[in-house]
């Protein structure tokens, strides 16, 4: 059968021949691929027979006796049940729009980006079907995505594939202006969405955690992050540095060279400063080395000082990864009194117990053999490394370091081991999170977040011409956009003039840029005008990280910037995602959990094919003024000055805007109260 065939086809109708599931490697025959860690075993006898249950209902009865033997097996193996037999020959890449069995372009587009997000070259572990993260999945299992890509091959435009967890329900009747998928990954419970609430319900195979871009297909690879961590790394440095002063030879520390945090390195170069990369698994370090993400490997500490001094000393600009733990580094540079101007953690702490987060004098493989057999005994080995670890990274802030948290939960899960990471006040941390100091006050609270968007046709001459196309409409936005955001608008065009020659494309030929409501609003109306136009080779796919103005609240983290008590409220994401899905996009998600842990957020994001047509030009103008207006609407209400700006100036724009602004109150007047 050929490739259109197969999808169409979904569920083989013959059983596939069974493959060797006590060896994923030989199995898949990819032994460059990674596997994702074996899970904890949680579940009860009975959990057990009901999860083989569960995986056997995608399948005919007649192959149930040879399945639940195999489906066992995975269980006992690997934690969970990813039907690795039944995984696709094809390989598995984001091809041209064209090249799928579709009735509609927008299924097609979705299918484009499912593929991309499984690509092996994109993904983390693709045959556990891990986008990043460790856990960030796209299905459950293969059934899941050979279903969902049968459904999305015969849907039409006046119909709803509703995805739960992975979990294709159906399609429902629905009409052309509604989304052609709604995808929710992790809802649950509140009171059942602890971490091993997660271990739980995921081994059984009722949900999943589709950390943000992952489970909603939208993930483009490090170069989604590379822009948002050269801002965060650009400004760290900024708010440090005198004026005139630049980050070459200085020096940022941080940790992970994986999904997310492979980025880092490029960031700094970018950025211009020395960054030192440290990551604990040797084939992460090679891999990101080998792609040209990190400019040299060092694997011991007495080498890394001798080569920082030197980098020091020339004032370079270079990225060194440091295979090992990080404490290491932070220890030693305390000791020899070299001074790191900026640090961070990108270790997976939003992961902390399951492969996230590698405690200081255990081993790699030690490690990952302890926290599958002996988990309690792990979890203490994690908490007394994050005090160590936290306790190192103080002996440097001591002597000037600006450390700030990246998002991955470091001081919430140091703070739950008993380090010494509170404030004063015990409320607070004692050191920000980079939304706090950097991105939420300077990108989020104008509107500015992580617009993207996927080339159609595959081809990098459209790529290279939305750039230039980008490029002219932001240079047109500086000319009277206020002081406020001229900074902002610079550091973008910077990017989107150089992201060619940077070269960050990883899987289907997309783009990345920090923008705000009328950036991202008039470069899709250029595209869609460049589509109709014939100037591009087919539709663009545009979409967003759901680490964005509006799309996430999570109290540690995109909206850890939010002090009027909401940051533990969840309303804004939910609004996002409905008000999202009748405004005109092509798909929505809503998730629990993503970056900083299960349970710890609630975030979401869309997707949105521009096929040229003057429907697509109202559904654009509607749906993404919406999904950035509503976030800021919501920061200024919790007083911040920069949203305020903002959403007043919108209200001046467009009258049909009407926002409730916060009345401030003097000090004084509250301060003898009680
Ligand atoms: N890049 C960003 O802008 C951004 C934003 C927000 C949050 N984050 C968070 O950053 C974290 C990392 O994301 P990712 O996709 O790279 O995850 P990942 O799991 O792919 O990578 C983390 C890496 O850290 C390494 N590591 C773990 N413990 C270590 C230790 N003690 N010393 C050295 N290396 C160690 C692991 O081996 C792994 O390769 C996540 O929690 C994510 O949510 C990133």
């Amino acid at each position: 059968m050929d490739f259109k065939s197969l999808i169409a086809h979904g569920i083989p109708s013959t059983l596939p021949a069974a493959v060797d599931t006590s060896t994923p490697l030989s199995m898949t025959g990819r032994s460059e691929n990674t596997h994702a860690p074996k899970r904890k075993d949680i579940l009860s006898k009975e959990e057990k027979i009901l999860a083989i249950r569960n995986a056997l209902r995608y399948f005919p009865k007649e192959w149930h006796a040879e399945l639940a033997p195999e489906f066992s097996a995975e269980l006992k193996d690997y934690g969970r049940i990813y039907m690795y037999r039944f995984m696709p020959t094809y390989k598995m890449h984001a091809r041209s729009i064209s090249e799928y069995p579709a009735k509609c372009e927008q299924a097609a587009g979705i299918m484009l980006m499912i593929q991309n997000n499984l690509d092996s070259a994109v993904a983390q572990h693709p045959d556990e079907l891990i986008t990043y993260g460790g856990n960030g999945a796209v299905f459950q299992n293969w059934a899941q995505y050979l279903l969902t890509m049968k459904y999305l091959s015969e849907m039409t435009d006046e119909q709803t594939l509703h995805l739960y967890s992975g979990h294709p329900m159906g399609l429902f009747p629905s009409g052309k202006e509604a989304p052609r998928v709604v995808v929710t990954n992790g809802m649950m419970i509140p009171n059942y969405s602890k971490p091993d609430d997660w271990e739980k319900y995921n081994a059984m195979g009722v949900t999943q955690y589709g950390q943000m871009t992952a489970g909603s297909f939208m993930y483009i690879g490090p170069q989604g992050i590379v822009h948002g961590t050269t801002i965060t790394v650009m400004n760290a440095f900024r708010m440090k540095l005198e004026e005139g002063d630049t980050p070459a030879g200085k020096i940022f520390l941080t940790a992970g060279l994986g999904g997310m945090s492979g980025a880092q390195p490029k960031a700094g170069n970018i950025a211009g400063c020395i960054t030192i990369c440290a990551e604990v698994n040797a084939a992460a370090a090679h891999k990101r080395h080998d792609q040209g993400w990190v400019d040299e490997l060092v694997d011991n500490t007495d080498d890394l000082v001798t080569r920082i001094k030197k980098a020091k000393a020339g004032k370079e600009v270079v990225s060194i990864a440091y295979v090992g733990n990080v404490i290491d580094v932070w220890e030693r540079f305390a000791d020899e009194d070299i001074f790191i101007h900026v640090g961070s953690d990108q270790t997976s702490l939003h992961n902390p117990f399951a492969g996230g987060y590698y405690p200081a004098g255990l081993g790699f493989e030690e490690s990952n053999e302890m926290m599958a057999n002996e988990p309690d005994k792990f979890k203490e080995e994690v908490y007394t490394s994050l005090r160590r670890h936290a306790a190192a990274v103080d002996r440097n802030t001591a002597k000037g370091t600006y450390f700030f948290d990246y998002g991955n939960a470091f001081l919430l899960e140091s703070s739950r081991a008993g380090a010494d990471i509170m404030a004063e006040n015990g409320i607070d941390f004692k050191y920000p999170s980079y939304v706090q100091d950097i991105l939420g006050p300077m990108c989020f609270d104008y509107g500015f977040g992580p617009f993207r968007w996927v080339c159609a046709s595959g081809d990098p001459a459209d790529l290279k011409k939305t750039d230039e196309i980008t490029a002219r409409v932001l240079r047109a936005i500086q000319i009277t956009a206020p002081k406020e955001i001229q900074q902002q608008m610079a550091d973008n065009i910077k990017w989107i003039e150089e992201a060619g020659d940077n070269q960050m494309v990883v899987g289907s030929q997309a783009r990345i840029l920090y923008a705000d409501s009328e950036g991202r609003i008039k470069i899709a109306e250029a595209f869609n005008k460049a589509v109709a136009a014939g100037e591009l080779n087919g539709s663009i796919i545009l979409g967003r990280d759901h680490h964005d103005v509006s799309g996430t609240d999570s109290p540690y983290r995109e909206t850890s910037n939010i002090y009027d008590g909401s940051k533990f409220t969840a309303d804004m994401a939910i609004h996002n995602v409905i008000g999202d899905s009748f405004r005109g996009a092509t798909w929505v998600s809503i998730h629990n959990g993503g970056g900083v842990g299960w349970g710890e957020v609630m975030n979401g994001g869309f997707g949105m094919l521009l096929d040229g047509t003057d429907e697509a030009d109202a559904r654009l103008k509607n749906m993404l003024h919406y999904d950035v207006n509503n976030g800021i609407a919501r920061r200024s209400w919790a007083r911040n000055e920069n949203a305020q700006f903002a959403i007043k100036r919108e209200m001046e724009r467009n009258d049909k805007l009407k926002v409730t602004l916060a009345n401030s109150v003097d000090d004084g007047l509250l301060d003898n109260l009680f």
